[in-house]
C-alpha cells in the first residue's frame, strides 16, 4: 500500500530548506515512488530508482540524494555499504539517510543476521547489532545506535 504523505526525511528536508524549488533530487531506493510522485506533483525536479519497483528509473547525479528507509532492509552488510557508497557518489550537495531500526526479535520477528525477519519474510535491520560500514559513515552509524 502506498503512503499518502511525504516521508519524514523529505518533510524535514523541505522544512529546513535543504530541498527548495530549484533543487534536483534523486530518490535512491524509491520503492513504489510515493515521495517521487508527490514531489513531481509539487513541481520539484525529481527522479527515482529502485532495484525492485523502478529498475528502469534514472540514477542521475543530483544535488540531494534521498536514501530513505533503504539500508535497514538490506540483509548483507557489504551490499549495505555498497549502496551507501553508490548513493553518496551521486550526491552533489546533500545525502539524506533514514533507517528504521526499532525492530526487535520477539513474538513476531525472528533473529536473522544483524536484524530480524518480519512476518512477511522481509529483512529489517535491528538496532541491537551493527555491521561493518565504511568509515565515512561512522557519523550516520552513531546516529543509528
Ligand atoms: C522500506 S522501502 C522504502 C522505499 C522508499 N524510499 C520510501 O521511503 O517509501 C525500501 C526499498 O529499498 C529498496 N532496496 C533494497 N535494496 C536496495 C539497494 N541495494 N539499493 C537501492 N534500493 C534498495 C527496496 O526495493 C525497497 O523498495
Amino acid at each position: 500500500m502506498g503512503r499518502a504523505h511525504l516521508s519524514r526525511p523529505i518533510q524535514l528536508a523541505l522544512a529546513s530548506n535543504i530541498i527548495h524549488p530549484e533543487t534536483t533530487i534523486l530518490d535512491y531506493g524509491c520503492g513504489r515512488g510515493d515521495d517521487l510522485r508527490t514531489l513531481l506533483g509539487l513541481g520539484y525536479d525529481c527522479v527515482g530508482w529502485d532495484p525492485v519497483h523502478r529498475s528502469d528509473g534514472e540514477r542521475r547525479p543530483s544535488e540531494v540524494v534521498n536514501l530513505g528507509y533503504v539500508v535497514n532492509v538490506i540483509e548483507d552488510s557489504s551490499e549495505r555499504a555498497e549502496t551507501l557508497e553508490s548513493a553518496w557518489a551521486l550526491a552533489e550537495r546533500v545525502m539524506l539517510v533514514a533507517a528504521r531500526v526499532d525492530f526487535q526479535a520477539g513474538q513476531d520477528f525472528e533473529d536473522c543476521a544483524d536484524g530480524v525477519l518480519t512476518g512477511r519474510g522481509t529483512f529489517q535491520r535491528s538496532r541491537k547489532r551493527l555491521g561493518k560500514m565504511p568509515r565515512r559513515f561512522d557519523y550516520v552509524l552513531s546516529c543509528l545506535r
